[in-house]
């Protein structure tokens, strides 16, 4: 029975990207630090396939903080308009420097200056400071590309768990569970 989890991912990823309106790629990133406090929040997808779920974001933010101290890390995705979800368990890599570089380089110049301009998960004491800090970094990179700042970059998912969930009628929905062993991927079933 065992199937491939990454390409039933990418049958189900394919027709999300069709399905929703807004945002298929967008997944609720579960984390806990040291203290076991969890907290959650949403991030982007912007990679994914058999070596992981990647996705961006400023290293010494709130998350980043919980995953320097504790690596183990959850990435929820709901489809609403498909009534999927697909839940994803496992270790946090940080993406390389070349990686980031690379995806960094795609994005627009304002979120380039907006990744020097944020002090994300910091108090901001006034949306006037934010506006001061994204008009210095234009000014200093003004003439020159933005290079990526040493705080922001990726991490890497490496799942252990994935599960598939898919509404039935009547709440008997169906649940598709994907462990990863020393053989590699074992398939079974949940009650739902
Ligand atoms: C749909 C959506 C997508 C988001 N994508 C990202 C993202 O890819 N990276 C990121 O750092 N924050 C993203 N955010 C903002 C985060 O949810 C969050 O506010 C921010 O990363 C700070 O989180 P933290 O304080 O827990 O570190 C997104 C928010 C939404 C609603």
């Amino acid at each position: 029975m065992a199937t491939d989890p990454f390409q039933l991912f990418d049958e189900w990823y394919a027709e999300a990207q069709t399905a929703e309106i807004n945002d298929p790629d967008a997944i609720a990133l579960a984390t806990a630090g040291a203290a076991g406090q969890p907290s959650v929040r949403m991030v982007l997808l912007k990679g994914h396939g058999p070596d992981g779920f990647v996705f961006y974001t400023n290293r010494e933010s709130r998350k980043g903080d919980d995953l320097a101290a504790n690596p183990h890390a959850a990435l929820l995705f709901h489809w609403k308009a498909l009534r999927r979800q697909v839940r994803i368990e496992g270790v946090i890599e940080p993406v390389s420097d070349a990686a980031a570089d690379a995806y960094f380089a795609t994005r627009s110049r304002d979120s380039q200056l907006g990744a020097w301009a944020s002090d994300q998960s910091r108090p901001l004491d006034s949306r006037a400071t934010f506006d001061a800090r994204y008009e210095q970094a234009k000014a200093r990179f003004e003439g020159r590309d933005v290079p990526r700042p040493p705080h922001w970059g990726g991490y890497q998912l490496v799942p252990d768990r994935i599960e598939f969930w898919s509404d039935r009628p009547h709440r008997l929905h169906e649940r598709r569970l994907f462990t990863r062993s020393s053989d590699g991927w074992a398939e079974g079933l949940l009650y739902p």
